[in-house]
């Protein structure tokens, strides 16, 4: 508690998932007790329909109620990618910024959202549609909480080391084939497991600095989010977000085999390793028409170009910027019928 860099901090408002809270809420307090440390936890349920300016401006209220010092007394944020988010846009925004910690219990958080420097909530049916770049003091990854989380929200956390595999680290993609099922099965906690973490964050970060704020908006990791937020946003709370970005990476990955930027044994490979991975690669309920339509509000946020990341077999991926409708409906095909 010494990492603000203020020395020994004796306040601090703990934001936690209601789930969290459940099950490793009591630890913290008997944590902080034993320090001396003065807390007030805020409980706030995950998920992503609690995404929301609600969510955040119940953590700034609970914020004012503490009187909180500005700068010698963090916001600990304490679960998975949506509280890390709205708690960070909410400590971004008071008092036009204030320090704060993030604690990732989830595999997305521990790989993704706790990575980089962004926070939001989603809004008017936009994801992630108001939001800063708000670095945190520090975040401290631990592992151990992925014991109790369930498989489903494991997968979803996987498709993000997926992504990353995918399209910037081949070697990644045979150390994730390789320990595919049983990081699964030992929840990313033995060895394998970590490497897999260790080297996702490292390709984070590498990709990230000197980029932190997006002033170029060309970016390799933002492959399997160009379809994903108009999918999730369309079945929040149904679609887990790396459903979502698994959904739309296999749509990359056809119209990337259409383009001959990989070839069919290559694409049923990396389709199998969805399938290890109990990722989705096809949602019946979304045509050609509508996943097309989507790329127009990613055009106003890529400003004025697709800058779609599409994958290639041996190395990095490439940007498209001329994806057309046909693309899409063959891709669709292709991922019904094989
Ligand atoms: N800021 C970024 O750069 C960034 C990057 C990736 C994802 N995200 C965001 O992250 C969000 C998704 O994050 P998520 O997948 O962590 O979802 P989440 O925060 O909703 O957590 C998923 C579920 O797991 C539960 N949970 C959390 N920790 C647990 C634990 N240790 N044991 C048991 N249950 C636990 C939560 O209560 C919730 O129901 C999305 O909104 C996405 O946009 C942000």
């Amino acid at each position: 508690m010494e990492c603000l860099g203020y020395g020994k901090v004796h306040r601090a408002l703990i934001v936690i998932d209601e789930t969290c809270d459940k099950l490793y809420g009591d630890q913290f307090r008997a944590y902080f007790e034993r320090y001396g440390v003065q807390t007030r936890i805020c409980t706030l349920s995950g998920g992503e329909t609690s995404k929301t300016l609600d969510f955040t401006l119940r953590v700034v209220d609970a914020m004012a109620g503490f009187g909180m010092m500005r700068r010698s007394q963090p916001l600990l944020c304490v679960g998975g990618g949506v509280v890390m988010d709205a708690a960070g846009f909410a400590a971004s925004i008071y008092r036009r910024g204030i320090p704060y910690v993030r604690i990732p219990t989830t595999l997305m958080g521990i790989v993704d959202a706790s990575v980089g420097l962004k926070t939001g909530v989603s809004y008017g049916g936009g994801k992630n549609r108001l939001g800063s770049y708000h670095a945190p003091k520090c975040v401290l990854i631990d592992t151990s909480f992925l014991e109790t989380l369930p498989e489903r929200e494991l997968c979803s956390g996987a498709a993000e080391i997926l992504k990353l595999a995918l399209i910037l680290e081949p070697e990644l993609l045979i150390e994730l084939e390789e320990n595919t099922p049983h990081i699964l099965l030992d929840k990313f906690r033995s060895l394998a497991g970590h490497r897999l973490i260790r080297n996702s964050i490292r390709i984070m970060i590498q990709q990230l600095s000197g980029n932190f704020q997006e002033r170029d908006l060309n970016r390799l990791v933002d492959f399997g989010h160009s379809f994903s937020p108009y999918i999730e946003m369309r079945r929040v709370g149904e679609i887990l977000h790396g459903e979502a970005v698994a959904l739309d990476m296999a749509i990359c990955i056809a119209i990337a085999l259409r383009r001959n930027l990989l070839d069919e044994p290559f694409a049923q490979r990396v389709l199998q390793l969805f399938r290890n991975l109990n990722l989705p690669t096809i949602n019946e309920s979304f045509s050609a028409e509508e996943l097309f339509g989507a790329l127009e509000d990613v055009v106003l946020h890529r400003d004025g170009l697709q800058r779609v990341p599409l994958p290639r077999k041996d190395g990095p991926g490439l940007f498209a910027n001329n994806i057309e409708l046909l693309d899409v409906a063959w891709a669709v095909d292709y991922l019904r019928n094989g």
